[in-house]
């Protein structure tokens, strides 16, 4: 089951829209209508909740919620021009702004503005930004004139809705092992250098992996949010932790998610009993951990993709990932700028950078779960390319 928002816009064709919902409820979809103030010109809201089975309020921002497919249907001139443009102006359009996810639009308009070159070239924006169409069909419009601009029949849209949810659960019977969290290197009994990271990246790779099918190991470095309930949890608090675990089971994996902090550096002697307070200083020799990416780079990888990220300060951070990209084998890698303080570590939102060997992607501000979404995508992406 998917979590589908239906945008509905002024036009005639808003009453094809309610056959959509309620082919996508009756399909097992949990669908969240949404109109514009021109489609209620031509169905009530009600009746779309009521084929949803929705009640008025029940969540108040539904349309911020993390969602896998949008479907704007049908999608007048109007909001396909403001959707090229970034416009927020309404339910529909703020929904697509904030919706990291699936995009398909079902245009319908009369022939002409179809044709029109400024409604061409919002399409072809659009679908640079990977925004997917169904239609418009050729046919007669409700005015009478012959043309292309009749929107894609609703049990066609259902079949493409389909096809693009399906894409999103092609991990089905793959291995995926996630790193997650910060690692802590003890000082003596009871303190440890350690880092910010609080695991949601990873936590919301692991879930969104686990929700396409996947099967998850999750190594987990001291989380400060829930792990997932159904990912295998490993706990791997240290550093040697994390290279022991992710050394023993990435031979099984088919995607490795190296999401954690890993500490570069460990206390070379750490104290098994607590250090008692004495007044003089307390000088501490660190000591250079393994580098757990460059030591799965020297297995055999056999298919497998490795996704590394990089925690990177200020400009110059794509160049020096791109480094660690050759550097550690790595098949892509999720750039993040950790000197902000608005996103990153800590932060429910990221903003990234997915650089790949032939094609780099940026990644709006989102929450996380939507980041993770669209590492996924790329990740998957890669797999199916190199294992079919
Ligand atoms: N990483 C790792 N083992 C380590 C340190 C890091 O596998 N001992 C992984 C991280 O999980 C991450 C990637 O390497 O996927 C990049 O980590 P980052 O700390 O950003 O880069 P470093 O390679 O450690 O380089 P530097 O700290 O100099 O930027």
């Amino acid at each position: 089951m998917a979590r589908v928002l239906v945008g509905v816009t002024g036009g005639i064709a808003a009453y094809k829209a309610c056959e959509l919902v309620r082919l996508l409820v009756r399909a097992g979809h949990e669908v969240v209508p949404l109109l514009t103030p021109g489609a209620e010109r031509f169905v009530a809201a009600e009746t779309f909740r009521a084929l949803a089975r929705s009640r008025a309020g029940a969540e108040p921002f539904p349309h911020l919620e993390r969602a896998d497919l949008l479907v704007v249907a049908p999608c007048s001139a109007n909001t396909l021009a403001k959707l090229a443009a970034g416009l927020a102006d309404n339910l529909v359009t703020e929904t697509a702004l904030a919706h990291a996810g699936l995009t398909l639009v079902a245009p319908t308009m009369n022939p002409r503005m179809w044709a029109h070159p400024a409604t061409q070239a919002n399409a072809r924006v659009l679908r640079e930004r990977g925004v997917e169409f169904a239609g418009p069909e050729e046919g007669d419009t409700a005015e009478g004139e012959r043309g292309v601009g009749r929107m894609a029949e609703p049990e066609e849209l259902l079949r493409r809705c389909a096809l693009l949810l399906e894409g999103r659960t092609r991990l089905s019977g793959r291995r995926v092992l996630v790193t997650a969290g910060g690692t802590r290197e003890p000082l003596d009994a009871v303190r440890f250098v350690g880092n910010r990271s609080s695991g949601r990246m990873g936590v919301a790779l692991a879930a969104e992996a686990a929700r396409r099918g996947g099967r998850v190991t999750l190594l987990a470095a001291n989380l400060q949010v829930p792990a997932p309930a159904d990912v295998e949890l490993v706990e791997t608090p240290t550093a040697a932790d994390l290279e022991r675990e992710t050394l023993a089971h990435a031979p099984a994996a088919d995607l490795v998610l190296m999401a954690a902090a890993v500490a570069d550096y460990r206390p070379a002697h750490a104290r098994s009993d607590k250090r008692p307070k004495d007044g003089a200083a307390w000088t501490v020799e660190l000591e250079p951990t393994t580098d757990v990416l460059r030591a799965l780079a020297e297995q055999p990888a056999d298919g497998r993709v490795t996704v590394g990220f990089a925690a990177e300060t200020g400009p110059g951070g794509a160049a020096r990932a791109r480094e660690k990209l050759e550097q550690k084998a790595l098949d892509l890698i999720v750039v993040n700028d950790v000197s902000r303080a608005d996103v990153g570590f800590d932060s429910p939102e990221n903003e990234v950078v997915l650089i790949g060997r032939d094609r780099e992607r940026a990644v709006a501000r989102a929450p996380k779960e939507q980041i993770a979404a669209a590492v996924l995508d790329e990740a998957v992406r890669l797999l199916e390319e190199r294992r079919g």
